[in-house]
């Protein structure tokens, strides 16, 4: 049996608050915002301010962000492929449970492969899984290296790191595609929140 079949004589239980009622209450619909991209590319500063546009309209959201997230649910994981694997999966399990509770949930994960991208959005009904590629090139990425970490991966003090000594697999059919190491944030947020509304997820029944 694999550590991940171990739970047995569970029975799920059925809440009568769904995640419709908590979606009319909210006033919009919940849904799950998922960026990926290199280190440095963008991901955490484009979910943030998102964010405060969304709360500033009245939405209820939250952000799940990549180190923050291993401080803590994944703090016992490192950089190996076995580990990102295991790291996307909880995070993908994590964000259902947020869309369950009717929020927007915006995921700032390098999230590499793109085989582990395809399970965190076959966990979740069709539709509410938002692929949003930050397409910054590692040069402009490595350019910024905001943490120092780029020239620590390039002396060999960082193994596995991604862009340099592990695979980031491009997505090849996000929901949309920002170009974060060209356009202003101001101009990627605009993008971003014309999806949201082309989608139907700012409002409820078409109104
Ligand atoms: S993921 O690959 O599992 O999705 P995640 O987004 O949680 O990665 O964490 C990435 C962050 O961890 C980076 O932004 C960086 O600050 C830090 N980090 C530390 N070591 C590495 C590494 N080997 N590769 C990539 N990022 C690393």
């Amino acid at each position: 049996m694999s550590d991940l079949e171990k739970s047995t004589n569970v029975v799920w239980h059925n809440a009568t608050v769904t995640r419709k009622r908590r979606e009319e209450q909210n006033g919009h619909k919940g849904a799950i915002l998922w960026f990926t991209g290199l280190s440095g590319s963008g991901k955490s500063s484009l979910a943030h301010a998102i964010e405060e546009q969304l709360h500033q309209q009245g939405c209820r959201t939250f952000v799940l962000d990549g180190d923050n997230v291993r401080h803590g649910l994944s703090s016992d994981l490192g950089f190996s492929d076995k580990d990102r694997v295991e790291n996307i999966r909880r995070i993908s399990e994590v964000a259902k449970l947020f869309l369950e509770a009717g929020v927007i949930v915006l995921t700032a994960f390098i999230s590499p492969f793109r085989a582990e991208r395809a399970t965190a959005r076959k966990v979740v009904p069709h539709g509410d899984f938002l692929e949003i590629f930050c397409d910054s090139s590692i040069e402009v990425c490595e350019g910024r290296d905001v943490k120092g970490l780029y020239k620590r991966a390039r002396a060999g003090e960082i193994p596995e790191f991604t862009g340099i000594s592990s695979p980031y697999e491009a997505p090849s059919t996000p929901e949309l595609k920002v170009l974060t190491g060209e356009d202003t944030i101001e101009s990627c947020v605009d993008q971003i929140l014309q999806l949201l509304e082309a989608r139907g997820v700012l409002r409820i029944n078409g109104q």
